[in-house]
């Protein structure tokens, strides 16, 4: 039986535990033309020595146009040298380290969104490209892998739903069609990159578990090395919880498409401490364990956990200062006023 604290290998890639420390934009940290702040590149250095097995970055910006609000990217060149910085760190403490990719949408109804089904095909093929070259420069940035954000409404989950795409040419339709431009980003990038890069893929879950466990296998089939699932179009869904599953929803869904699929899975959302996450792993409900606001709260979270696995180290705001500003987030201040 594994537990998570145990090594795992994901290709040729080996992860010294079970331990993911989730995508989660920083926000109010800056950074300026899409080059991360150097607080935020700190923040990330900080985490490499901290018994996480692997880092995922908050979702970098694809594009310059869609790159509002100070945000760090991976659309240019000048990118890459942050994101080295950080993976240097990284490799010294065998922390793994992939770039979350997003094409910026903020979903149905927000100034921000984009109707996947006006946008005329060659700008479909643009993004494409996008995703493309930015993956490229997470490889020369020496990064493991990268995560294609396809979960939380943004672009790729609302390509790959049919409650949202209603395209009729071939990037819409059935599942196939659906997932072509997602199939395309990732041949094009396994035709480059070396036999190790894993491609990883955040995905939404969207309705009920028949049609998500069709979409994730659809998925694998295309060449998705992990699957990180999450929550997707949340306002359609009729999953049914177990009364007796002592997670929620978004963690049950990702239980489920474990048993479906032949790759790492993934899962996340309020798991909290280091045993619930251990009882997932050790029960194969997961390969991986993704914590959020618990690194935010406190990236000592791992090694206190080891002493206390039952540690929580989140205060569980009504509603999370890190949408505002971490330095606000009452564990920080605390933690800082300790130290
Ligand atoms: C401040 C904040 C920012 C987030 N930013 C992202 C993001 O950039 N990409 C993403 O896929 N999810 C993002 N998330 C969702 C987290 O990755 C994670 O799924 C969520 O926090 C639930 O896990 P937790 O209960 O362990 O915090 C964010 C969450 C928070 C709290």
């Amino acid at each position: 039986m594994a537990n998570i604290m145990e090594p795992i290998k994901v290709k040729n890639v080996e992860f010294k535990n079970r331990i993911v420390m989730a995508p989660m934009v920083r926000f109010g940290w800056p950074s300026l033309n899409g080059i991360m702040g150097q607080k935020l590149v700190n923040h990330y250095k900080e985490a490499a020595d901290k018994e996480i097995a692997l880092i995922i970055t908050q979702a970098l910006s694809v594009s310059e146009e869609r790159n509002g609000r100070g945000r760090p990217g991976v659309f240019l060149d000048a990118h890459i040298d942050y994101l080295k910085e950080i993976h240097e760190e990284c490799i010294k403490n065998d922390t793994r380290l992939f770039a979350q990719l997003s094409y910026p949408t903020s979903g149905y109804g927000s100034n921000d969104y984009i109707d996947v089904n006006k946008l005329p095909k060659e700008k479909l093929i643009d993004i494409r490209d996008l995703f493309i070259r930015a993956a490229e420069r997470c490889e020369k940035a020496g990064l493991e892998g990268i995560e294609l954000h396809g979960a939380h409404k943004f672009f790729l989950n609302m390509i790959t739903s049919h409650i949202s795409n209603k395209r009729e040419d071939r990037y819409g339709g059935d599942l196939n069609g659906r997932i072509a431009l997602v199939k395309e980003i990732v041949e094009s990038i396994k035709s480059y990159v070396k036999d190790d890069f894993i491609v990883s893929y955040r995905m939404g879950w969207n309705e009920n578990l028949d049609a998500d466990i069709n979409t994730a296998k659809a998925i694998e089939s295309i060449g998705i090395d992990m699957l990180h699932s999450s929550s997707g179009i949340t306002d359609r869904k009729d999953i049914k919880v177990p009364e007796d599953f002592p997670y929620n929803e978004i963690v049950y869904v990702g239980t489920q498409l474990k048993k479906n699929l032949s790759i790492p899975v993934i899962v996340v959302n309020n798991i909290r401490t280091l045993n619930r996450g251990n009882y997932l792993v050790e029960e194969n409900l997961c390969d991986f364990v993704a914590y959020g606001k618990p690194f935010l709260a406190d990236v000592n979270f791992v090694k206190k956990s080891l002493r206390n696995s039952n540690y929580e180290a989140c205060f569980k705001c009504n509603e999370c200062k890190w949408f505002i500003d971490g330095d606000k987030c009452p564990s920080q201040v605390k933690l800082n006023r300790s130290k």
